[in-house]
């Protein structure tokens, strides 16, 4: 009060005083270490493993449901020695296990209450792959907020989510969570999202909730993209292509983190030292708590390397704070610790750490923050969210081909809808749909003939074999059709025969990628692809709106199919956003963020590959990088997308051929819309390090820029080149940028670029 006082009269100005009212009403508050510490000077070990244990509600299955009992839990919960929740719906029942928590229990300690809601939580967007194919920061951070928004309305305060692992192998079904294969394009998409969830600054208001980014660690380079398979790789190459997303997460301020399912050359995530306490608390500073996947303590003893009594030790000591699900925390802990395998500081770290981000959140302030029931009926699915979904929706979407300018179709025409997607619910929602109530999605049929005459046929069943949807879906995405094949196809011939276009919706079904959906075979499922050959058949012209979440081998369909738009899973919205797109009434822009191969032998395949010792330099040549039967080129390479407009690019022009380390290259591109419309054009940035002491990529994405450009306009964009984007982790793994010659590419894909070269003194 003294020192307030002095400086009061020495600095007697209105924004001083401002500020030091700020900062005396700031020093009131017990600090949250102080506030903690008296906490946990009155808890039992009991009651601080219990901080430790997260218990599956029983709204959604995520994983294998161990334990959970309703009427156990509650009496857990009262005795301490529940922490956190996953998968409880709705707030009324959300408040009441608070209340019990916060009322009954002897500490009082509020419940962390989490779920995945990762594209939406009932309004829901198209899913992560789509999202990152927009380019647009500004839509993923709003799209992240307005999940946010309406899991905190419906009492949840903590979302799995950003899912930040870079994919290679589109045979891994989880590619569709995550923004693709290129780090620098993932930080920034990291970033966006921690930026949506917590609000800045975080954790503000009661629409700002926990985010966790995962999985950490490289759970995308699963070898021959199975799930929860083998990985091992050096430690260069997981800090120069995989590491740096999860970081940008941990620098945007995300309070906690997920640790992955996999092992790391030989030791699981989950008990990693290296990778939990080394990299993610010494080196990056991390500051939250850390979290399991599903019960994969428990896969520690999967993974051959003891009891459930082990693996718990191995986990905590590495820096594994909160155990989902596998209750090896909760069976064994007190037991290690009397059996002197692990002492008090271990469990208390951990409490600590969890304690704090409870605290950071104001639940000890009002444990019911998020649980005003009267915000459900105003904040979630409202007609504003649901606007904003379907114009997002419309940004993710990938124009793949366009012979002709088939697209956009006339809405006077007459239009065939053929294929099972055309008519179906829940399939537009994608893998993470669940919160929402898929009965209230509409199918495409129903927005289409809000746009044009239109007529509908199935064509065909979504699968080869109908009983992969019993085990498949969760949701049980199509019902199965009793006619025969031939008898839906003479349907769908007969339909196409009576319009002048045919849109075929095809493709994969939501729950075939996603987690535990790997696939060796990345075609279109057999029968919708006999399908489309028979409506190609026709000689009509068609127009193939393509659902997927990961990349397709459709060779067949770019040679032969006039128009592809690729729509991923497009979310709550799907059944407008799409006509949005095919009527013209929004040009497409998406750009793709993982590359399409020709074929399954081309995979692993990504733009950003290292320099090799014989590269290909044309077709197929004796002792050269290549394969016999099929061409390194992709399919369509990353940052592939095509749009109705055209844009012409000027040349690079440089401020300066030569920079040290402390100065900024400035390099500009001039951007011609020479079409008849206007559109938004994603320019891309590379840079390729000529030369080095250590092998590095032949190109590595370095900004990107999204434009609109009026038709006839031109833009000037801009790029900034600082020595901070010339750096990587060298042979040694230290963290630099070496002089010498760079080449700097700008262009509209990974594959299209010019190149200026410049050096750095
Ligand atoms: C998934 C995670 C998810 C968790 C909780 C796991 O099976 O790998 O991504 O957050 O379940 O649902």
């Amino acid at each position: 009060m003294k020192i307030y006082l002095l400086l009061q009269k020495r600095y007697m100005n209105k924004f001083s005083l401002l500020f030091l009212s700020v900062l005396f009403v700031a020093c009131k508050q017990p600090s949250p270490d102080k506030f903690i510490d008296d906490l946990m000077s009155r808890m039992s070990v009991e009651e601080k493993i219990g901080q430790l244990h997260l218990i599956s509600g029983t709204d959604a299955i995520s994983g294998e449901n161990l334990y959970s009992d309703s009427n156990k839990t509650v009496m857990e919960i009262r005795k301490g020695k529940v922490g956190a929740f996953i998968n409880a719906k709705g707030v009324n029942k959300i408040r009441e296990l608070q209340r019990i928590a916060v009322e009954e229990s002897r500490m009082k300690i509020p419940l962390l209450f989490g779920m995945d809601f990762l594209h939406g939580y009932e309004t829901i967007f198209p899913i992560p792959l789509g999202m990152a194919s927009s380019w647009n920061l500004k839509n993923i951070e709003t799209a992240a907020h307005i999940a946010a928004v309406e899991a905190s309305a419906d009492g949840l305060n903590w979302v799995y989510s950003p899912m930040v692992d870079i994919a290679r192998d589109p045979r891994w079904g989880r590619i569709a969570e995550g923004a693709g294969e290129d780090p620098f394009l993932g930080g920034e998409i990291a970033k966006a999202q921690v930026r949506g969830y917590q609000g800045e600054p975080a954790y503000a208001d009661n629409t700002n909730i926990l985010a966790c980014v995962k999985h950490f660690a490289l759970y995308g380079a699963s070898e021959a993209g199975r799930d929860y398979s083998v990985v091992d790789m050096s430690e260069q190459r997981a800090r120069n292509d995989y590491l740096y997303p999860y970081q940008a997460a941990i620098e945007a301020g995300v309070g906690s983190v997920m640790s992955s399912f996999n092992e790391i050359n030989g030791m699981p995530a989950t008990a990693n030292s290296w990778l939990l306490d080394d990299v993610l608390r010494k080196e990056w500073g991390f500051q939250g708590f850390v979290v399991t996947d599903y019960a994969s303590i428990n896969d520690i003893q999967r993974f051959g390397m003891g009891n459930s009594y082990g693996a718990a030790i191995m986990s905590l000591k590495a820096g594994t704070d909160m155990d989902m699900e596998s209750y090896a925390y909760y069976f064994n802990l007190q037991k290690a610790l009397s059996n002197g395998d692990i002492n008090i500081r271990h469990i208390d770290d951990a409490c600590r750490r969890i304690l704090k981000i409870k605290y950071k959140l104001g639940l000890f302030k009002d444990p019911y923050k998020y649980c005003d029931t009267t915000r459900p009926a105003r904040d979630i699915y409202n007609a504003k969210h649901r606007e904003t979904a379907r114009k997002i929706a419309t940004e993710t979407f990938v124009l793949l081909k366009n012979d002709s300018n088939l697209l956009p179709l006339k809405k006077q025409s007459t239009i065939a809808l053929i294929g099972p997607h055309g008519n179906n619910r829940p399939n537009m929602l994608g893998s993470w749909g669940w919160p929402a109530n898929i009965n209230k999605a509409t199918t495409l049929l129903e927005g289409m003939k809000e746009y044009a005459s239109v007529i509908y046929a199935r064509g065909c069943q979504p699968y080869e074999d109908m009983t992969q949807e019993d085990y498949l879906s969760l949701t049980k995405d199509f019902e199965k059709d009793p006619r025969s094949e031939a008898e839906l196809l003479r349907e769908a011939l007969s339909v196409a025969k009576k319009a002048d276009v045919i849109v075929a919706a095809l493709g994969e079904s939501a729950e075939m990628s996603g987690e535990s959906s790997s696939r060796s075979d990345l075609n279109i499922p057999a029968p919708q692809k006999r399908l489309l050959k028979a409506l190609v058949a026709t000689g009509k012209p068609v127009v193939l709106v393509l659902f997927t979440g990961r990349p397709l081998t459709i060779l067949w369909e770019k040679d032969n199919v006039d128009a592809i738009l690729n729509v991923w899973f497009p979310g709550t919205e799907a059944a407008f956003a799409i006509p949005d797109v095919l009527f013209g009434d929004v040009n497409p822009s998406g750009k793709l963020t993982a590359t399409w191969s020709l074929n399954v032998g081309q995979i692993p395949i990504y733009y950003n590959i290292k320099n090799v010792s014989k590269p290909m330099q044309e077709w197929f040549h004796k002792f050269r990088s290549g394969y016999l039967d099929v061409p390194n080129e992709p399919l369509y390479p990353f940052g592939y997308g095509l749009s109705y407009t055209t844009f012409d690019y000027g040349e690079i022009a440089i401020n300066d051929t030569v920079m040290s380390e402390k100065d900024t290259l400035v390099a500009t591109v001039a951007i011609t819309n020479s079409g008849d419309r206007d559109g938004y054009e994603t320019v891309q940035l590379y840079i390729r390090d000529v030369v080095a002491s250590t092998v590095r990529p032949v190109k590595e994405l370095k900004g990107f820029e999204k434009v609109f450009i009026k038709k006839g306009e031109t833009k000037n964009v801009s790029f900034k080149i600082t020595s901070s984007l010339l750096k990587f982790y060298n042979y040694q793994l230290q963290y630099v940028c070496e002089q010498g010659e760079f080449e700097l590419m700008i262009g509209r894909n990974s594959a299209d670029t010019q190149t200026i070269t410049f050096t750095l003194i």
